[in-house]
């Protein structure tokens, strides 16, 4: 009994912590490009996305990853044989380089709150597939344990998953010629009326 409520508080808590991985980056993409907003409007934009970062990183993000870390450490005590498997130790391994990102995280949310992040929200937009490619990959191992499938079935998700990451690139690079050719035009138009 113990066992299934470690498992359900496990699910639990790596929802919540990747919905924080996955809103906090995407609050970076809004923070790094509102360098690109006029005045006043690019500081109050910085300072409230700066707020939300802060607050979603120590609210819901890092709470999201205790939890899912205190209640593998309770499945482990309750069944330590499951320690053998090399399932889990491949799993730890990933979960282990998601804990890296989680931490990279926070090093760019500090860097975009004193104005000395580099990276600009294109390459943001690619860094948040990396969670998408974690949670695969994790929930692969734990569902499949030794016998993950290396069939057609696996290759088809893989390539979904690359396809929709590489179609969400494409369409905000679109957006963003689409934004710097309506802001040309209406400067001609200034222009034209001055
Ligand atoms: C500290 C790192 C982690 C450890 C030591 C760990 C360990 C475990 C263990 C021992 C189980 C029980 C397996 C079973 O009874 O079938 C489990 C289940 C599960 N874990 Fe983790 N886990 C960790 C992190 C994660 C993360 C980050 C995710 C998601 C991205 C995840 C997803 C799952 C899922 C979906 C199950 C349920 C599998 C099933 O019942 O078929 N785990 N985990």
């Amino acid at each position: 009994m113990a066992y299934s409520w470690f498992k359900a508080f496990h699910i639990i808590g790596f929802v919540v912590w990747f919905a924080g991985l996955f809103y906090l980056v995407r609050l970076f993409i809004y923070h790094a490009e509102a360098n690109q907003e006029p005045e006043p409007a690019r500081t109050i934009l910085k300072n409230q996305y700066q707020i939300m970062e802060k607050r979603l990183y120590n609210i819901i993000t890092t709470p999201g990853m205790f939890l899912t870390v205190a209640m593998a450490i309770g499945l482990i005590t309750t069944e330590p044989e499951v320690l053998h498997e090399g399932w889990l130790h491949f799993k730890l391994l990933f979960v282990a380089l998601l804990i890296g990102y989680h931490h990279y995280c926070s090093r760019l949310m500090k860097q975009l709150a004193a104005d000395e992040c580099r990276w600009t929200g294109q390459q943001l937009r690619a860094l948040n597939e990396a969670p998408t490619v974690f949670l695969l990959v994790i929930v692969l191992l734990a569902v499949f344990k030794n016998n993950l499938p290396t069939d057609i079935t696996v290759w088809l998700v893989f390539g979904a998953i690359i396809l929709m990451a590489v179609t969400i690139q494409l369409y905000a690079k679109k957006r963003k010629r689409d934004k710097e050719k309506l802001t040309a035009e209406i400067g001609q138009i200034a222009q034209e009326q001055s």
